[in-house]
């Protein structure tokens, strides 16, 4: 199974990989994960990044698609991989389609996760990642046991600094011009189906893995 997670900012992407995650044993390659890595590590990668993603605009397609393509590389995508954030312009999607052929691969799947602009805003207020492993919360949907500390590792939560309502804004904004057109582009490939993010996480959860039994094809 070769997946796109394809949504504007909050959808649920990331959520969501969590259990396709655990369902399936195939990665999730997320490009915003990876390149806070990069940031919190300053390397040059990261260092060309920081200030873009403080902005809430994209980096470049270049920059993006070699961290892409080293990822993809790694023996734990033989079996599958779940793109999160990924691609995000049509360049990338091009891009993405000329790497897989080139390696007799193809996308299997492409899920939209369809949310609303208030409904967006609400959840990136809200949204908590731990500090240590990156398990992300939400402060009134999803929240930890004990406020500010992971579940998983004890770690302490915090909030993106993208998270900031002004942000947010841009993202959105960003998401409309440059991303939503990919819709179009995975819809006549006849690979695109919608899921109405708006339900509670685990209806979506359900939803999701009815979509990824229900569809016959190439799982490899
Ligand atoms: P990235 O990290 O990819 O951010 P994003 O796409 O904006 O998505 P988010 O991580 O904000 O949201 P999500 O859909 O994963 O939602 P989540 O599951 O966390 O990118 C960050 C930046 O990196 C970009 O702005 C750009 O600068 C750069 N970048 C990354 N990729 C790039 C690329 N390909 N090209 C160029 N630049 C790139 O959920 C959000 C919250 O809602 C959580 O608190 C969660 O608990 C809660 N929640 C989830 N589902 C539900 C539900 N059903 N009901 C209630 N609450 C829910």
């Amino acid at each position: 199974m070769n997946l796109i997670l394809f949504g504007p900012p909050g959808a649920g992407k990331g959520t969501q990989a969590q259990f396709i995650v655990e369902r399936y044993g195939i990665p999730q390659i997320s490009t915003g994960d990876m390149l806070r890595a990069a940031v919190r590590a300053q390397t040059p990668l990261g260092i060309k990044a920081k200030e873009i993603m403080e902005s809430g605009g994209l980096v470049s397609d270049e920059l993006v698609l070699g961290i892409v393509k080293d990822r993809l590389a790694q023996s734990d995508c033989d079996r599958g991989f779940i793109l999160d954030g990924f691609p995000r312009t049509i360049p990338q999607a091009d891009s993405l389609g000329s790497l897989l052929a080139g390696i007799n691969r193809e996308i299997t799947h492409v899920i939209s996760l369809d949310v609303d602009n208030d409904e967006i805003i609400l959840r990136l207020s809200g949204r908590r990642t731990c500090s240590v492993c990156g398990k992300g919360y939400h402060i009134a949907y999803d929240p930890p046991k004990s406020a500010s500390v992971c579940d998983a590792c004890g770690g302490n939560l915090v909030q993106r600094d993208d998270d900031q309502e002004a942000t947010v804004k841009n993202r959105l904004s960003v998401y409309d011009q440059q991303t939503a057109p990919l819709k179009e582009y995975y819809e006549q490939t006849g690979l695109l189906r919608h899921i109405n993010g708006q339900g509670s996480i685990r209806d979506i959860q359900q939803q999701i893995g009815e979509l990824l039994e229900g569809c016959s094809g190439d799982h490899s």
